[in-house]
């Protein structure tokens, strides 16, 4: 399967978010990736459920939700209300992440689960057959234009090999610090699904930077 390209819209111009949107619908990109952060889970504040919903009056590509939050099934039938067609919670937030993935999927959204750079990627391997997509974090969460930690390259792998090794059938998404300088080594470690926010918002040409990240071929 050819790699997806997930540009992050943490990064676009909250002051002209519809041209933002217009550029990624127009461009080659796969997904929209939608941050959200509640300043208690991650130390800063983003956007809620108004902000997605109007994302997805104009976004013609499935939104990826990814929830940097305390409690997230607090608000899982709000996230599909607003919008998510797929949602992503922290591992590290969930108490009872088997009983919260069944619920993202109850509500009829594909449900993912993220894991910190300290998270072993072994510690999803009891749910690795209930989740639809396993999101490596490259950098510590939070803001957009970090650098990515190099150790995320292994655990990219790890993840396919538990997927092999469980015959689970999940996408696996890197987020942090994807740039065009390390998006092949990261596609070449097992990537399915690229996320990338300063990258994208941060070029010159963003819609051609797009285009660079998702037509690289093994
Ligand atoms: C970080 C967010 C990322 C962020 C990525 O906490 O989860 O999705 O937008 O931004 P870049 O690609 O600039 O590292
Ligand atoms: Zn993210």
């Amino acid at each position: 399967m050819a790699h997806l390209i997930a540009p992050s819209i943490l990064s676009a111009d909250f002051a002209n978010l519809q041209r933002d949107i217009e550029m990624i619908n127009r461009s080659q990109a796969d997904w929209f990736h939608v941050d959200v952060m509640d300043g208690v889970f991650v130390p800063n504040i983003s956007f809620g459920m108004p902000v997605i919903s109007a994302v997805k009056k104009h976004a013609t590509k499935p939104l990826d939700v990814h929830l940097m939050i305390v409690d997230p099934d607090r608000y899982i039938p709000a996230f599909k209300k607003s919008g998510a067609d797929i949602l992503t919670v922290h591992a590290e937030a969930c108490t009872h992440l088997h009983r919260t993935i069944q619920y993202i999927k109850q509500e009829g959204m594909k449900a993912g689960v993220v894991i910190n750079p300290h998270t072993p990627v072994s510690a999803l391997r009891e749910i690795a057959n209930d989740i639809d997509l396993l999101l490596v974090m490259s950098v510590n969460p939070g803001f957009g234009g970090q650098s990515f930690i190099e150790r995320s390259l292994a655990k990219i792998g790890e993840a396919k090999a538990m997927r092999e090794a469980t015959g689970a059938s999940y996408l696996i998404e890197v987020d942090g610090g994807v740039s065009l300088h390390n998006y092949r080594q990261i596609v070449e470690a097992g990537a399915d699904v690229l996320v990338a926010g300063n990258a994208v918002f941060g070029a010159a040409d963003p819609t051609a930077t797009i285009a660079t990240l998702k037509n690289y071929e093994l």
